[in-house]
């Protein structure tokens, strides 16, 4: 893999031409997706400024665009009106002044119904690198695109290492205030959130103090991310705790946890009806954001980045990366979260294809089953070897996956396999097939496993060992790729 130095991974880009060629390259990779999300050019990380805004879905990521490299990041704009169909706007936030002078970090969007508000945080590095992370803000203009407010909010607190970043803006109704959910890191280097409220989005933010979630005073080393939602009169807490290994999760240090409970916004201690789950059992989801303003109260919206910080994918070779997620429909029923795609992903289907061994580039298949032991390999080759490995094991209820039978391997050091523990008898997949990711939907929504898959030409087969219904369509695209910066 190439290696970057600092400077070209920093660069600041001047001008779309000098990265017009680079999206000429990768659009003909066999990779690029076609109903997801994707980077224009080079890498794409975390979701940001989701938000529902005068009859448009607003979503941007953490883009950067020379590679498939980690450097100076910006928020690139998608639009859709439906959450299916998805337009490139071109950049939302460039790293530009002084407090972000060396990348526009994560963040999230609020709509007060007239106006649309970004909080993001500015990451600052003087000349020796030193790191001063700012809260900024900015709001949607008449151009449609978001406008930085001159100051940041807030800057760092010096009782805190340096990690403190990716706000997440909520307004609470009880006590008629907004809340800034930060994720932060302790001087003692453990994970955790800190809260700041006022009582108007752009001014009057003071520090509240440290998010209290019971039992978890101390785990992983840092939250990156934080997101809260009610969702039926439930509080849905999600971060992404890193620097630490999480049982059943093989070598990886990062990780997308959520707690369903209650948030006391007197004493900012949110107290779980349970222990943490994993919001998904892939290789590949992390920082998974929920849209605000939903407008239902029953239900959430979210979306992830396909991908792991520290890790690489065989596209890299061809100077790009990651991917978001369809975005999901969430529920919360007697307890227990469920997650489905949104509904009209199901219009994508083009036709019904014959269930014969052979998977679409872009589609979905469903597999009805009985509760018994199910093996199914994807990504086959034309003989039905390899492949990606999905088998269920009735006595145990548990799914084991293994990506060890693709020719195409990556991060093989963080585990190439991982289980999926279920909560009932496996009766039911819905699997979402793009061209460099596969999206597996348990049991309507009870559990869910992302990853990304770099299938050769040959490998696009499928072979199932056990009792199963299956019927498969192929997908319209719906993101179109386009070259717009
Ligand atoms: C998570 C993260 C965030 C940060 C962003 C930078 O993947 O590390 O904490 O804001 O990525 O791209």
């Amino acid at each position: 893999m190439r290696e970057w130095t600092r400077e070209e991974r920093y660069q600041v880009l001047e001008s779309p031409e000098q990265i017009r060629e680079l999206h000429e390259h990768i659009s003909r990779s066999p990779w690029r997706q076609t109903y997801h999300v994707q980077p224009v050019t080079g890498l794409s990380s975390d979701p940001n400024g989701f938000a529902y805004h005068k009859g448009v879905w607003h979503l941007f990521y953490q883009w950067c665009p020379w590679g498939a490299v980690h450097g100076l990041k910006y928020w690139y704009h998608v639009t859709s009106p439906d959450l299916v169909t998805w337009k490139n706007e071109g950049i939302g936030l460039a790293p530009d002044t002084y407090y972000d002078n060396r990348g526009t970090h994560s963040g999230s969007a609020i709509s007060d119904g007239e106006d649309l508000y970004f909080f993001y945080t500015g990451n600052h590095r003087d000349e020796d690198w030193t790191r001063t992370p700012y809260t900024c803000a900015a709001k949607l203009s008449a151009d449609g695109r978001p406008e930085k407010l001159e100051k940041p909010l807030f800057g760092p607190r010096d009782d805190y290492s340096e990690h403190q970043r990716d706000p997440k803006i909520v307004w609470n109704d009880e006590k008629k205030r907004y809340y800034i959910f930060i994720g932060a890191q302790t001087l003692d280097k453990k994970g955790t959130s800190q809260i700041y409220s006022s009582e108007t989005l752009l001014k009057g933010w003071t520090f509240e103090g440290q998010l209290h979630v019971v039992g978890y005073e101390d785990f992983g080393g840092m939250w990156e991310c934080p997101y809260i939602v009610n969702i039926s009169g439930k509080d849905l807490l999600i971060f992404s705790p890193q620097y630490t290994k999480l049982p059943g999760r093989s070598e990886s240090t990062n990780h997308n946890v959520y707690f369903i409970g209650t948030m006391d916004y007197d004493t900012l201690t949110f107290t779980p009806d349970g222990p943490y789950r994993h919001l998904d059992y892939g290789f590949d989801f992390y920082a998974a954001q929920g849209a605000a303003n939903v407008g239902d109260p029953d239900k959430g919206i979210l979306i992830s980045w396909i991908g792991l910080p520290d890790n690489h994918y065989s596209s890299a070779e061809e100077d790009w990366e990651g991917s978001m997620t369809l975005p999901r429909e969430l529920h919360i029923r007697d307890g227990q979260l469920y997650q489905v795609p949104v509904a009209g992903v199901r219009d994508l289907r083009l036709e019904e294809l014959p269930a014969e061994g052979r998977l679409p580039l872009a589609g979905e298949m469903e597999i009805g089953c009985d509760g018994n032991d199910l093996t199914l390999r994807l990504f086959t080759d034309a003989d039905g070897k390899g492949g990606f490995l999905f088998f269920y094991d009735a006595a145990r209820n548990v799914c084991t996956v293994s990506k060890k039978g693709l020719v195409n391997r990556f991060n093989e050091a963080v585990g190439e396999e991982l289980e999926m523990p279920l909560r009932t008898p496996l009766k039911k997949l819905n699997i979402f097939i793009d061209h460099s990711s596969v999206e597996i939907f348990v049991n309507d929504g009870e559990e869910t496993f992302t990853s990304h898959v770099y299938p050769t030409d040959q490998e696009h087969g499928y072979v199932i060992e056990g009792k199963a219904d299956v019927r498969l369509w192929n997908y319209s695209a719906s993101v179109k790729d386009d070259f717009v910066v």
